[in-house]
Protein backbone atom coordinates (compact mmCIF):
# COMPACT_ATOMS: atom_id res chain seq x y z
CA UNK A 1 0.00 0.00 0.00
CA UNK A 2 1.26 3.32 -0.62
CA UNK A 3 2.30 5.49 2.05
CA UNK A 4 0.67 8.97 2.17
CA UNK A 5 2.94 11.97 2.52
CA UNK A 6 3.05 15.83 3.46
CA UNK A 7 5.47 17.08 0.43
CA UNK A 8 6.47 20.70 0.05
CA UNK A 9 7.83 21.09 -3.77
CA UNK A 10 9.99 24.06 -4.34
CA UNK A 11 10.49 25.57 -7.44
CA UNK A 12 6.22 23.86 -8.00
CA UNK A 13 5.37 26.65 -10.51
CA UNK A 14 8.60 25.92 -12.96
CA UNK A 15 8.59 23.40 -15.62
CA UNK A 16 9.69 20.20 -13.63
CA UNK A 17 7.73 21.33 -10.51
CA UNK A 18 4.68 21.67 -12.34
CA UNK A 19 4.69 18.28 -13.78
CA UNK A 20 5.86 16.67 -10.58
CA UNK A 21 3.22 18.47 -8.43
CA UNK A 22 0.26 17.12 -10.79
CA UNK A 23 1.79 13.86 -10.77
CA UNK A 24 2.22 13.66 -6.46
CA UNK A 25 -1.60 15.34 -5.82
CA UNK A 26 -2.66 12.69 -8.19
CA UNK A 27 -1.10 9.81 -6.67
CA UNK A 28 -2.65 11.21 -3.27
CA UNK A 29 -0.24 13.17 -2.37
CA UNK A 30 -0.48 16.61 0.34
CA UNK A 31 1.58 18.56 -1.86
CA UNK A 32 2.59 22.29 -0.39
CA UNK A 33 3.87 24.43 -3.75
CA UNK A 34 6.28 27.03 -3.06
CA UNK A 35 7.86 29.47 -5.90
CA UNK A 36 9.17 33.05 -5.81
CA UNK A 37 7.47 33.32 -9.77
CA UNK A 38 11.31 34.67 -10.36
CA UNK A 39 10.94 36.72 -14.11
CA UNK A 40 13.33 34.62 -16.24
CA UNK A 41 11.03 33.59 -18.34
CA UNK A 42 7.40 34.68 -19.02
CA UNK A 43 5.51 34.99 -15.78
CA UNK A 44 2.32 34.18 -17.41
CA UNK A 45 3.65 30.84 -18.18
CA UNK A 46 4.21 29.82 -14.77
CA UNK A 47 1.00 31.73 -13.88
CA UNK A 48 -1.07 29.40 -16.25
CA UNK A 49 0.55 26.50 -14.68
CA UNK A 50 -0.50 27.66 -10.89
CA UNK A 51 -3.98 27.93 -12.03
CA UNK A 52 -4.03 24.23 -13.24
CA UNK A 53 -2.12 23.16 -9.77
CA UNK A 54 -4.91 24.98 -8.38
CA UNK A 55 -7.91 23.06 -9.36
CA UNK A 56 -5.81 20.08 -8.01
CA UNK A 57 -7.19 18.34 -4.81
CA UNK A 58 -4.51 18.01 -1.77
CA UNK A 59 -2.22 20.97 -3.43
CA UNK A 60 -1.78 24.41 -1.79
CA UNK A 61 0.53 27.31 -3.01
CA UNK A 62 2.74 29.71 -1.11
CA UNK A 63 4.85 32.45 -2.77
CA UNK A 64 8.27 32.89 -1.07
CA UNK A 65 12.08 33.37 -2.19
CA UNK A 66 14.28 30.78 -0.84
CA UNK A 67 16.93 33.28 -0.39
CA UNK A 68 15.01 34.96 2.48
CA UNK A 69 15.17 32.52 5.36
CA UNK A 70 12.61 34.30 7.30
CA UNK A 71 9.70 33.48 4.55
CA UNK A 72 11.34 29.74 4.19
CA UNK A 73 10.48 29.39 8.31
CA UNK A 74 7.22 30.53 7.40
CA UNK A 75 6.42 27.41 5.28
CA UNK A 76 8.65 25.11 6.80
CA UNK A 77 6.63 25.38 10.19
CA UNK A 78 3.83 23.18 8.43
CA UNK A 79 5.77 20.28 8.66
CA UNK A 80 6.85 17.92 5.97
CA UNK A 81 7.73 14.01 5.62
CA UNK A 82 9.33 15.17 2.32
CA UNK A 83 11.19 17.77 0.28
CA UNK A 84 11.81 17.81 -3.06
CA UNK A 85 13.95 20.95 -4.17
CA UNK A 86 13.55 22.39 -7.56
CA UNK A 87 13.54 25.74 -7.21
CA UNK A 88 16.94 27.22 -8.69
CA UNK A 89 18.17 29.63 -11.27
CA UNK A 90 18.27 27.36 -14.05
CA UNK A 91 20.55 27.64 -17.40
CA UNK A 92 24.20 27.46 -18.30
CA UNK A 93 24.32 30.50 -20.38
CA UNK A 94 22.50 33.10 -17.86
CA UNK A 95 24.84 32.08 -15.51
CA UNK A 96 27.71 34.23 -17.26
CA UNK A 97 25.22 37.27 -17.89
CA UNK A 98 23.75 37.14 -14.14
CA UNK A 99 26.18 35.40 -11.46
CA UNK A 100 24.31 36.87 -8.14
CA UNK A 101 21.18 35.37 -9.60
CA UNK A 102 22.80 31.78 -9.03
CA UNK A 103 24.67 32.34 -5.68
CA UNK A 104 20.80 33.98 -3.95
CA UNK A 105 18.93 31.09 -5.60
CA UNK A 106 21.25 27.92 -5.74
CA UNK A 107 23.56 28.89 -2.81
CA UNK A 108 22.12 30.74 -0.29
CA UNK A 109 18.70 29.40 -0.97
CA UNK A 110 19.73 25.97 -1.12
CA UNK A 111 21.60 26.59 2.41
CA UNK A 112 18.12 27.67 3.70
CA UNK A 113 16.61 24.99 2.93
CA UNK A 114 18.82 22.70 4.52
CA UNK A 115 19.06 24.65 7.30
CA UNK A 116 15.05 24.34 7.56
CA UNK A 117 15.10 20.82 6.79
CA UNK A 118 17.42 20.20 10.11
CA UNK A 119 15.18 22.83 11.89
CA UNK A 120 11.75 21.76 10.97
CA UNK A 121 12.99 17.93 11.52
CA UNK A 122 12.28 16.85 7.79
CA UNK A 123 13.45 13.31 7.19
CA UNK A 124 13.59 12.87 3.75
CA UNK A 125 15.05 15.36 0.82
CA UNK A 126 15.32 15.39 -2.80
CA UNK A 127 16.81 18.04 -4.74
CA UNK A 128 17.61 18.44 -9.13
CA UNK A 129 21.16 18.74 -9.63
CA UNK A 130 22.44 18.67 -12.57
CA UNK A 131 24.64 16.95 -15.59
CA UNK A 132 26.39 20.18 -15.83
CA UNK A 133 28.25 18.72 -12.61
CA UNK A 134 30.39 16.43 -14.96
CA UNK A 135 31.60 19.28 -16.72
CA UNK A 136 34.38 18.84 -19.58
CA UNK A 137 36.67 16.37 -17.28
CA UNK A 138 35.32 12.97 -18.43
CA UNK A 139 35.47 13.33 -22.51
CA UNK A 140 34.02 9.93 -22.04
CA UNK A 141 30.09 9.58 -22.37
CA UNK A 142 28.21 8.04 -20.77
CA UNK A 143 28.82 9.46 -17.18
CA UNK A 144 28.10 7.41 -14.39
CA UNK A 145 27.59 8.99 -10.53
CA UNK A 146 31.35 8.38 -9.71
CA UNK A 147 32.66 10.28 -11.99
CA UNK A 148 35.05 13.38 -11.74
CA UNK A 149 32.83 16.28 -10.72
CA UNK A 150 35.77 18.70 -9.66
CA UNK A 151 36.00 20.76 -12.78
CA UNK A 152 32.53 22.40 -13.40
CA UNK A 153 32.80 24.71 -16.54
CA UNK A 154 29.67 27.28 -15.82
CA UNK A 155 28.99 29.09 -12.03
CA UNK A 156 25.63 26.91 -12.87
CA UNK A 157 27.29 23.93 -12.68
CA UNK A 158 29.58 24.96 -9.72
CA UNK A 159 26.17 25.99 -7.78
CA UNK A 160 24.97 22.44 -8.29
CA UNK A 161 28.25 20.68 -7.45
CA UNK A 162 28.36 22.95 -4.65
CA UNK A 163 24.85 22.05 -3.19
CA UNK A 164 25.55 18.19 -3.27
CA UNK A 165 28.54 18.84 -1.29
CA UNK A 166 26.69 21.02 1.38
CA UNK A 167 23.49 18.56 1.39
CA UNK A 168 26.51 15.67 2.06
CA UNK A 169 27.45 17.60 5.12
CA UNK A 170 23.79 17.40 6.50
CA UNK A 171 23.19 14.35 5.74
CA UNK A 172 26.00 13.43 7.60
CA UNK A 173 25.85 15.51 10.35
CA UNK A 174 21.45 15.60 11.09
CA UNK A 175 20.79 12.69 9.70
CA UNK A 176 18.72 13.95 6.44
CA UNK A 177 18.32 11.15 3.64
CA UNK A 178 18.88 12.58 0.78
CA UNK A 179 18.94 11.48 -3.07
CA UNK A 180 20.60 13.94 -5.50
CA UNK A 181 19.17 13.83 -8.85
CA UNK A 182 21.41 14.40 -11.96
CA UNK A 183 19.07 15.61 -14.57
CA UNK A 184 19.80 15.85 -18.07
CA UNK A 185 18.20 18.24 -20.71
CA UNK A 186 14.71 18.08 -19.76
CA UNK A 187 12.35 18.81 -22.59
CA UNK A 188 8.09 17.93 -22.78
CA UNK A 189 5.02 20.10 -22.66
CA UNK A 190 4.66 23.11 -20.65
CA UNK A 191 8.26 23.63 -21.29
CA UNK A 192 10.66 26.36 -20.58
CA UNK A 193 11.19 29.27 -23.08
CA UNK A 194 14.65 29.76 -22.31
CA UNK A 195 15.25 26.32 -23.91
CA UNK A 196 17.00 25.74 -27.42
CA UNK A 197 13.96 23.68 -28.51
CA UNK A 198 10.91 26.11 -26.60
CA UNK A 199 12.59 29.14 -28.99
CA UNK A 200 12.91 27.04 -31.87
CA UNK A 201 9.10 26.73 -31.75
CA UNK A 202 8.71 30.17 -30.76
CA UNK A 203 10.71 30.80 -33.93
CA UNK A 204 8.43 28.76 -36.03
CA UNK A 205 5.28 29.90 -35.01
CA UNK A 206 6.55 33.64 -35.52
CA UNK A 207 7.91 32.90 -38.49
CA UNK A 208 11.62 34.36 -36.98
CA UNK A 209 15.01 33.25 -37.90
CA UNK A 210 16.12 31.29 -35.21
CA UNK A 211 19.88 30.90 -33.64
CA UNK A 212 21.91 27.42 -33.35
CA UNK A 213 24.60 27.70 -31.22
CA UNK A 214 28.05 25.73 -32.42
CA UNK A 215 25.92 24.75 -35.58
CA UNK A 216 23.81 22.32 -33.98
CA UNK A 217 26.61 20.08 -32.93
CA UNK A 218 26.40 19.73 -29.41
CA UNK A 219 25.68 16.48 -28.31
CA UNK A 220 22.67 16.19 -25.77
CA UNK A 221 21.09 13.79 -23.74
CA UNK A 222 17.62 15.15 -24.23
CA UNK A 223 15.21 13.77 -21.83
CA UNK A 224 11.30 13.73 -21.50
CA UNK A 225 9.73 15.39 -18.99
CA UNK A 226 7.38 12.35 -18.11
CA UNK A 227 10.35 9.79 -17.47
CA UNK A 228 11.70 12.59 -15.09
CA UNK A 229 8.60 12.62 -13.10
CA UNK A 230 8.16 9.15 -13.26
CA UNK A 231 11.81 8.59 -11.77
CA UNK A 232 11.19 11.18 -8.93
CA UNK A 233 8.10 10.05 -8.12
CA UNK A 234 9.48 6.64 -7.87
CA UNK A 235 12.73 7.51 -6.05
CA UNK A 236 10.28 9.58 -3.59
CA UNK A 237 8.09 6.60 -2.47
CA UNK A 238 10.92 4.60 -2.24
CA UNK A 239 11.72 3.48 1.40
CA UNK A 240 15.21 1.61 1.52
CA UNK A 241 18.00 3.21 0.39
CA UNK A 242 21.39 4.61 1.79
CA UNK A 243 21.78 7.96 3.76
CA UNK A 244 23.66 10.22 0.98
CA UNK A 245 22.22 8.56 -3.17
CA UNK A 246 23.13 10.17 -6.14
CA UNK A 247 21.34 8.83 -9.30
CA UNK A 248 21.76 10.41 -13.11
CA UNK A 249 18.40 11.18 -14.49
CA UNK A 250 18.88 10.66 -18.33
CA UNK A 251 17.60 8.43 -21.31
CA UNK A 252 20.98 7.44 -21.92
CA UNK A 253 20.65 8.16 -26.05
CA UNK A 254 21.97 11.58 -27.05
CA UNK A 255 22.01 13.44 -30.13
CA UNK A 256 23.15 16.33 -31.90
CA UNK A 257 21.06 19.38 -31.15
CA UNK A 258 20.92 20.27 -34.38
CA UNK A 259 19.36 16.05 -35.05
CA UNK A 260 16.60 16.83 -32.24
CA UNK A 261 15.70 20.13 -33.68
CA UNK A 262 15.16 19.29 -37.06
CA UNK A 263 12.68 16.46 -35.86
CA UNK A 264 10.65 19.80 -34.53
CA UNK A 265 11.08 21.58 -37.42
CA UNK A 266 9.25 19.19 -39.41
CA UNK A 267 6.53 18.56 -36.79
CA UNK A 268 5.62 22.08 -37.58
CA UNK A 269 5.34 21.54 -40.82
CA UNK A 270 4.90 24.45 -43.92
CA UNK A 271 4.68 27.16 -41.13
CA UNK A 272 7.46 29.57 -40.16
CA UNK A 273 11.31 29.00 -40.88
CA UNK A 274 10.59 26.94 -43.51
CA UNK A 275 10.01 28.88 -46.61
CA UNK A 276 11.39 27.63 -50.17
CA UNK A 277 12.32 24.29 -48.60
CA UNK A 278 14.91 25.86 -46.55
CA UNK A 279 15.28 26.54 -42.67
CA UNK A 280 16.35 30.13 -42.20
CA UNK A 281 18.64 29.89 -39.60
CA UNK A 282 21.24 31.95 -38.12
CA UNK A 283 24.26 29.75 -37.05
CA UNK A 284 26.53 31.49 -34.62
CA UNK A 285 29.52 29.51 -32.14
CA UNK A 286 29.67 27.51 -29.21
CA UNK A 287 28.92 29.02 -26.22
CA UNK A 288 31.03 29.69 -22.90
CA UNK A 289 30.47 27.58 -20.41
CA UNK A 290 29.04 24.92 -22.69
CA UNK A 291 30.22 20.97 -22.81
CA UNK A 292 30.20 19.19 -26.15
CA UNK A 293 28.65 16.08 -24.65
CA UNK A 294 26.19 15.02 -22.37
CA UNK A 295 25.05 11.59 -21.72
CA UNK A 296 23.98 9.53 -18.75
CA UNK A 297 24.51 6.48 -17.57
CA UNK A 298 21.35 5.52 -15.56
CA UNK A 299 22.25 1.83 -14.70
CA UNK A 300 22.32 2.67 -10.95
CA UNK A 301 18.73 4.55 -10.95
CA UNK A 302 17.14 1.82 -12.71
CA UNK A 303 18.63 -0.71 -9.76
CA UNK A 304 17.24 1.47 -7.22
CA UNK A 305 13.44 2.11 -9.26
CA UNK A 306 13.11 -0.68 -11.70
CA UNK A 307 12.63 1.75 -14.19
CA UNK A 308 14.74 4.58 -16.31
CA UNK A 309 14.34 7.37 -18.86
CA UNK A 310 13.16 5.91 -22.24
CA UNK A 311 11.02 7.98 -24.15
CA UNK A 312 12.02 8.95 -27.85
CA UNK A 313 12.88 12.35 -28.84
CA UNK A 314 10.33 11.75 -31.48
CA UNK A 315 7.31 10.88 -29.30
CA UNK A 316 8.05 13.82 -26.80
CA UNK A 317 8.70 16.00 -29.20
CA UNK A 318 5.65 15.43 -30.70
CA UNK A 319 3.97 16.03 -27.58
CA UNK A 320 5.17 19.13 -27.12
CA UNK A 321 4.46 20.47 -30.35
CA UNK A 322 1.23 19.12 -30.00
CA UNK A 323 1.07 21.23 -26.41
CA UNK A 324 2.90 24.28 -27.90
CA UNK A 325 0.04 24.85 -30.66
CA UNK A 326 -3.16 24.67 -28.78
CA UNK A 327 -1.17 26.58 -25.67
CA UNK A 328 -0.69 29.28 -28.50
CA UNK A 329 -3.82 29.05 -30.09
CA UNK A 330 -5.74 28.93 -26.66
CA UNK A 331 -4.40 32.52 -25.82
N1 LIG B 1 15.06 21.52 -17.29
C1 LIG B 1 16.27 20.96 -17.39
O1 LIG B 1 16.73 20.61 -18.48
C2 LIG B 1 17.11 20.75 -16.14
C3 LIG B 1 18.32 20.03 -16.29
C4 LIG B 1 19.11 19.84 -15.16
C5 LIG B 1 18.71 20.32 -13.93
N2 LIG B 1 17.55 21.02 -13.83
C6 LIG B 1 17.15 21.53 -12.51
O2 LIG B 1 15.84 21.13 -12.25
C7 LIG B 1 15.18 22.12 -11.45
C8 LIG B 1 13.89 22.57 -12.12
O3 LIG B 1 14.21 23.11 -13.39
P1 LIG B 1 13.12 23.62 -14.43
O4 LIG B 1 13.60 23.27 -15.77
O5 LIG B 1 11.78 23.22 -13.98
O6 LIG B 1 13.33 25.20 -14.25
P2 LIG B 1 12.26 26.38 -14.03
O7 LIG B 1 13.06 27.65 -14.13
O8 LIG B 1 11.12 26.20 -14.95
O9 LIG B 1 11.79 26.14 -12.54
C9 LIG B 1 12.49 26.63 -11.42
C10 LIG B 1 11.50 27.39 -10.55
O10 LIG B 1 12.21 27.83 -9.41
C11 LIG B 1 11.71 29.12 -9.07
N3 LIG B 1 12.75 29.83 -8.33
C12 LIG B 1 13.93 30.30 -8.79
N4 LIG B 1 14.60 30.93 -7.81
C13 LIG B 1 13.81 30.85 -6.70
C14 LIG B 1 13.93 31.32 -5.37
N5 LIG B 1 15.01 32.03 -4.99
N6 LIG B 1 12.93 31.06 -4.50
C15 LIG B 1 11.84 30.35 -4.86
N7 LIG B 1 11.66 29.90 -6.12
C16 LIG B 1 12.63 30.14 -7.03
C17 LIG B 1 11.41 29.80 -10.39
O11 LIG B 1 10.44 30.83 -10.23
C18 LIG B 1 10.92 28.63 -11.22
O12 LIG B 1 9.51 28.59 -11.25
C19 LIG B 1 16.19 23.25 -11.26
O13 LIG B 1 16.85 23.02 -10.04
C20 LIG B 1 17.15 23.04 -12.42
O14 LIG B 1 18.43 23.57 -12.13
C21 LIG B 1 16.73 21.25 -14.91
Amino acid sequence: MRTIMRVLVTGSVGFIGYHLCSRLAADGHEVVGLDSFSDYYDISLKENRLARLLRLDGFRFYRADIADAHALEKVFVYGFDMVVHLAAQAGVRYSIENPTAYVQSNLVGFANILECCRKYDVKRLLFASSSSVYGETNGSCPNVEKDDTNRPVSLYAATKKADEVLAYSYSHLYGIKTVVMRLYTVYGEWGRPDMAYFKLADCLYQGEPFTLYNGGNDIRDFTYVGDVVESVSRLAAREDGARYEVYNIGCGNPVRTGAFLEELVCMFGERGLIKDGRCYTNIAGAQLGDVACTCADSVELEKAIGYKPHTPTQEGLSRFADWYKEYKTSR
